[in-house]
């Protein structure tokens, strides 16, 4: 889950990253009050969107009266930033900014390790500064057995090329942003600008944080950071139903088990639709190893409240929970929710007591279900339905 920039600063306080929280506004007139709010002097207008290069397209603007802070919130409210409708802005004092640095924690999944990236060369976009000045991005791997204490800090902060009057800030800062990285289970903490305000004083002015959905049990605060408004109601539906659902754009609906099958049943599907009107895949849907009828059940439930679909593909391969208990999932999954399944299913199913299986759902003969044996097949057969 990407945060917004209010929201990352808000992790970034709670470890004692140095910030200015500012405050949030929906409309023009909570944006003026802000302003009075934070003394009445100049503030900066951000567009509050999760994408980059805000400043660029006009999202970031400076207001030296609370007046002007309700025009400026007038105008980028409403914008739209890659595509991302701009529902509210951060209100925050104006600093005085003498230079900017960047710095940032990342995943580092090729290598099994974290990487911390920085510059004193920050503000503008790093990509552009790796291009154009490439020495001035310091790469420093990070090993997470033994992670970022406080001599890593001063190390990070040396090679970093921060001025030596900011060694001592930048490293206390480094370390507080290397536990908002670890602490808060994050796959990304990125800073730019880390300004060097006026009296050499280290200061967050920018943030972003990507948290990892998987450590969410660990983080009941981090429910808050959702945000209600641009999520699906589809994708919520099935979040609180704890399945692994992603919705796509096409008309057959996909369930399987495994991530890795569900994602092969996709390209399969998108194939075999070229020559069924160009009909695509509905959604990613994994109900994982235990297909229970209750979890096949919340699947199709979700699934079949898609409008969008017209014909379901159940795909799954019998493992640890064999195709017999699949079928009776299936089974019971079309008897619990009864009239509300009206949609037609192509079911493939293989692996594990794959007879058994069979005969369990040829026995039923439910009127929506079709049997069909292969992979292609099926796909095939289930594109046809949906474009019909
Ligand atoms: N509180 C502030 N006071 C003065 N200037 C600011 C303040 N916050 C940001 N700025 C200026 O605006 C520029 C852009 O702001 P910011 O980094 O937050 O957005 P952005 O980088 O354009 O957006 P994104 O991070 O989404 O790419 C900063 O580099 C800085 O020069
Ligand atoms: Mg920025």
């Amino acid at each position: 889950m990407d945060l917004m920039e209010y929201q990352a600063k808000e992790l970034f306080a709670k470890h004692g990253v140095p910030v200015t929280l500012g405050v949030v506004a929906n409309t023009p007139e909570e944006a003026q009050q802000g302003a009075e709010d934070l003394g009445g002097g100049a503030v900066v207008v951000k567009a509050q969107v999760k994408a980059g290069g805000r400043g660029k397209a006009g999202g970031v603007k400076l207001a030296k009266t609370p007046q002007e802070a309700r025009d400026r919130a007038d105008d980028i409210l409403g914008m739209e930033i890659k595509g991302l409708t701009v529902n509210r802005v951060l209100i925050a004092p104006a600093a005085s900014i003498e230079d900017e640095y960047y710095f940032s924690f990342l995943l580092d999944r090729s290598n099994r390790r974290y990487l911390c990236i920085a510059s004193v060369e920050g503000g503008v976009e790093i990509e552009e500064v790796a291009k154009t000045n490439p020495d001035a991005v310091k790469q420093i791997p990070i090993d997470p057995s033994t992670g970022v204490d406080a001599a890593k800090a001063r190390e990070i902060a040396e090679t970093a090329g921060f001025p030596a009057e900011l060694l001592d800030q930048a490293a206390t800062t480094i370390e507080q942003l290397y536990q908002v990285f670890v602490n808060e289970d994050a796959t990304l903490v990125e800073v730019n600008p880390l300004a060097r305000l006026a009296g050499d004083k280290l200061e967050a002015l920018d943030g972003k944080v990507s948290l990892d959905e998987n450590a969410d049990f660990r983080h009941a605060d981090h429910a808050a950071f959702e945000d209600k408004e641009a999520a699906d109601p589809l994708e919520a539906k099935a979040k609180a139903k704890g399945l692994n659902y992603v919705k796509l754009d096409g008309q057959v609906g996909i369930i399987g088990n495994g991530a890795g099958l569900v994602m092969s049943t996709l390209d399969v599907v998108a194939y075999a639709g070229e020559a069924h009107g160009g009909v695509k895949p509905a959604n990613f849907l994994d109900i994982g190893g235990g297909a229970s009828a209750e979890v096949m059940a919340n699947g199709l439930d979700v699934i079949l409240h898609d409008p969008q679909v017209v014909a379901v593909f159940v795909n799954v391969f019998g493992g640890i929970t064999a195709c017999d208990a699949v079928a009776n999932g299936i089974v019971g999954a079309l008897d619990l929710l009864g009239d509300e399944a009206s949609k037609p299913l192509v079911v493939r199913l293989d692996g594990n007591n794959v007879e058994e299986g069979r005969r369990i759902l040829n026995e039923r003969n439910h009127p929506l279900v079709t049997l069909v044996d292969t992979m292609d097949g099926a796909a095939d057969r289930a594109a046809e339905l949906a474009n019909a």
